[in-house]
Order: structure tokens, then sequence, then C-alpha cells
């Protein structure tokens, strides 16, 4: 970090986002910062599909985007160093794993410690994994809805930000309920980076 920076609170907080799919909630917290919900300015993404929803989304948006394919890997870990080294060299402060289809490392972990968020489309510690809305369906909860958390090594664990419920109606597909689902993601994930960075004082 430049010795000249002026304190945290004083500036747009640096966030780094991580996706692997349609972009949505990067999106939503780049259209968050710019209304000013967020004091904080999303300055680097990282996707680890080439071409996806995101990737396009960032270019529309004018940020910064590195395709970091994790099928160019030998390892979790040596994906996770390269992205910290992308978050590193554009000066992240915090990271969000928004729709990140990847499992982490403790390297990652680590290396944004208290300072890495993630959102995942289940009331957690209910239906954690990748199928979570599809195993909500299977289940036949009538609650499901979103958490933001932030990150510890077990997937989908780790200390609860900010939880939105939304009703799992009769007649709803895997479509209908990620809708809804998703509707109240990007809703929370600018309040859960808010509350991160005010529990470290970054704000
Ligand atoms: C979201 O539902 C998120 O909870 C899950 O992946 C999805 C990503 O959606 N982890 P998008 O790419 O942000 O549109």
């Amino acid at each position: 970090m430049p010795p000249d920076r002026p304190p945290a609170g004083a500036r747009p907080l640096r966030l780094g986002v991580m996706a692997s799919g349609e972009g949505s909630n990067f999106e939503a917290l780049v259209a968050a910062c710019q209304r000013g919900q967020l004091a904080a300015t999303v300055c680097q993404l990282v996707v680890n599909n080439p071409c996806c929803g995101a990737e396009q989304r960032a270019l529309r948006l004018g940020v910064p985007c590195t395709v970091h394919d994790h099928r160019s890997y030998s390892s979790r870990e040596a994906l996770d160093q390269a992205l910290i080294a992308s978050f590193q060299a554009a000066d992240v402060e915090l990271v969000v794993m928004a729709g990140w289809m990847r499992i982490v490392t403790q390297a990652l972990i680590d290396a944004y410690s208290e300072r890495l968020i993630n959102i995942h489309p289940s009331l957690l510690p209910s239906f954690r994994g990748a199928k979570a809305i599809e195993q909500a369906l299977a289940a036949g909860v009538q609650l499901s809805g979103c958490t933001a958390h932030l990150v510890s090594l077990e997937v989908d664990t780790g200390p609860i930000l900010v939880q939105a419920a939304v009703p799992v109606l009769e007649a709803d597909t895997v479509e209908s309920l990620a809708a809804r689902i998703h509707a109240q993601e990007h809703r929370i994930l600018p309040l859960a980076v808010r509350r991160a960075a005010e529990r470290l004082g970054l704000t």
C-alpha cells in the first residue's frame, strides 16, 4: 500500500470481485458504488471462465478484469496465489466472491483474513454447496433466501454478515426461485460489504 495513502474512511474502499458466471451480483456491487450507497469502488474483477457474463459486464462497465482460467493452474492453491497477486497489484482491500464456483484455499483466506465475503443462495447453514436452490425445493421448505458471510475453509461456512428470506411458492421452479433469491442477493451484498468494512474499521 502506498505510504502517502489517505486514511481508511477518507477514500473509497477498494473492492475486488471474483465471479464465474453471469455476474449479476458483480454488477449490483458496481451499481451500489456508483449511486453512493457504498463508499467503495470495484477496482478489479477476476473470472475463471473466459468470456463469462461477468467478464462481458466488466467490459461494459469499465471495470478491469483478469481471466484466471482454473484449467491452466496445477492446483487450487496455485490459482488462489494468482488471484492474490491480481488483487494485490490493484491494491484491493476487501474481496467479494460473487458467484465464484471454485473451492478456495487457506492461502486466499489468510491473504484476506476477515476481508473475504461470499454470497450463497440459501439461508445458511441450510443447503450448502452448488445446488442450494435445488436442495431447498426438494426439501419442501416454505422459506428460503440468501446469505452473505465471511469465508471460512469449509465450503459455505463462516460468520454471517447479512441474510434475506424469500417465500418458496408451490409452483416454484429452480428458475423462478432463483430469480426471487437473486433480487435479494443484489440488495444484501452491498450491505454485507459495508458491515464487513465496519467490523474492520475501514469505513
Ligand atoms: C448467485 O446465486 C450466488 O449466490 C451463487 O452464484 C450465483 C451467482 O449469480 N454463489 P451471478 O453470477 O452473480 O448472477
